[in-house]
């Protein structure tokens, strides 16, 4: 192992630099104040690795993303969603038996207990889904006292068990009580992703039908959404998970941060641009705005920060969504053809080759989920759907680390020094 010198008032102090398997070495900072009796400060982590990991790796420059060593594109090809928790969740692929044993018991914890009914029924009808799936969600500690021990490994087992199994009927449910309509109990002859979209579009009164194109295509963007490291929100359930709070209370604060605009809202800026643009007339003069950088306009849903070359995400999706738009017979939707138009466009325009701006994860999975009928308020609890498996199982790798601390960052202090307390009559 190789050293970092740093000196400090002419003190060399050696820090430990830590291999990766791949990426960025890491220097290890934990003795710094001890030894020298100052911290480090990075706001916004640009330069700080906050854990060690073994589940998901990304290159931005390469455009890589994979999960437990495969990549994401052999993935989101080959496997379903729950094959892709169980990789996260467990580390390995499952074979055919495991695969029907987690699915087995995935499908017979999706049931939420009938009390929850009454826990939707007190929000107004036109609450945000994302409020109701926060609130909802981190109620689950309420009902399963069984599943809390976080030093026990069944315990922590039933418990990711119960949060993969029971989102996508939360997210459903928070669906159809904006809308007005009876929920519907999940199906268990149907698979999970089929499932999910007959607990959003059934109603009683009828036998629904889930197009196998449609199912597939969702269980790709599930796939691709379903870890991306330290991310905001998985950072979240970690800081929250490391004090020894139960699992449902820390994905409730993960589900909370991912409510963020900078985070789990961008599909939704994308349709809402798509809308305002309103026809490929536009197109043109929109793309002059966001060249002319007017205050606000950026072309949403391309970009990233992470990603400089191409978005591995994007790339499987833009297969997936011509797919659902052949299936639903969807080529003349007005907005699918701004949609369509824009990429055509962006793409060729030497303003966004020049800075590599090319379309993200949200430009098509905001797309598709608008093909699907799914409305732009779900989009986000969507994504919470997807990440519940990457959330659970970076909670799990952190619990059974044998080194694992409460997390308790450090500040620059720059507030007042010691002041004289003054009286209220002398202020
Ligand atoms: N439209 C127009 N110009 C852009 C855009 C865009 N979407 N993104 C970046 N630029 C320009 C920017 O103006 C700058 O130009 P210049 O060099 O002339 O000043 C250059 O490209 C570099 O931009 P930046 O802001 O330094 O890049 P960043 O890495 O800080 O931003 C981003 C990344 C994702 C915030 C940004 O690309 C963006 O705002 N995109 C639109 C929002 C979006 O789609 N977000 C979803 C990201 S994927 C979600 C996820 O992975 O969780």
């Amino acid at each position: 192992m190789s050293n970092a010198k740093l000196t400090i008032n002419g003190k060399d102090v050696e820090l430990p630099i830590m291999q990766a398997t791949e990426g960025p070495e890491v220097i290890d900072i934990t003795k710094l104040y001890k030894e020298t009796d100052r911290f480090t400060l990075d706001p916004g982590f640009m330069s700080t690795a906050s854990c060690e990991s073994k589940i998901t790796f990304i290159d931005g420059d390469k455009g890589i993303l994979r999960y437990r060593g495969y990549d994401i594109d052999a993935l989101a090809n080959n496997c379903t969603f729950l094959e892709v928790a169980y990789l996260l969740l467990m580390g390995e692929l499952p074979n055919a038996e495991e695969k029907a044993k987690f699915e087995h018991e995935i499908t017979y914890h999706t049931l939420v207990q009938e009390q929850m009914n009454f826990f939707y029924r007190g929000f107004p009808r036109r609450s945000h889904p994302m409020a109701i799936l926060a609130g909802a969600f981190a109620s689950l500690s309420a009902f399963y006292h069984d599943s809390l021990d976080i030093r026990d490994p069944d315990q922590r087992q039933l418990s990711a068990y119960r949060m993969i199994a029971k989102i996508p009927t939360l997210c459903a449910m928070a669906y159809k009580y904006s809308i007005n309509q009876p929920f519907i109990y999940p199906k268990n002859k149907l698979e999970y992703t089929p499932r999910f979209i007959d607990m959003m579009f059934a109603t009683p009164c009828e036998e629904y039908h889930v197009s196998p194109k449609v199912a597939r295509a969702l269980d790709k963007v599930l796939i691709l959404h379903a870890d991306h490291e330290q991310n905001a929100s998985t950072s979240t359930v970690r800081l929250a998970g490391s004090s020894g709070a139960n699992p449902f209370a820390c994905i409730g604060a993960g589900i909370a941060s991912l409510w963020g605009p900078a985070h789990g809202g961008a599909n939704e800026a994308v349709l809402v641009m798509l809308d305002e643009i309103g026809t490929v007339g536009n197109i043109p003069k929109f793309i002059e705005r966001v060249k002319n950088k007017e205050e606000g306009v950026r072309l949403m849903g391309f970009g990233h920060r992470v990603y400089k070359n191409f978005d591995p995400r994007a790339q499987v999706l833009k297969e997936a969504a011509h797919d659902v738009f052949e299936e639903l017979g969807m080529q003349s939707d007005p907005l699918l053809d701004v949609a369509l138009e824009l990429e055509r466009v962006a793409l060729e325009d030497e303003y966004f080759v020049e800075r590599k701006l090319y379309p993200n994860v949200d430009f098509y999975s905001g797309i598709i989920y608008k093909a699907m009928g799914i409305p732009v308020e779900m989009f986000t609890p969507m994504f919470a759907l997807a990440r519940t498996a990457g959330w659970i199982s970076q909670w799990k790798e952190m619990i059974e680390d044998p080194l694992q601390k409460i997390g308790r960052p450090r500040q620059l202090y720059t507030g007042y020094k010691q002041r004289e307390f003054v009286s209220i009559d002398k202020r």
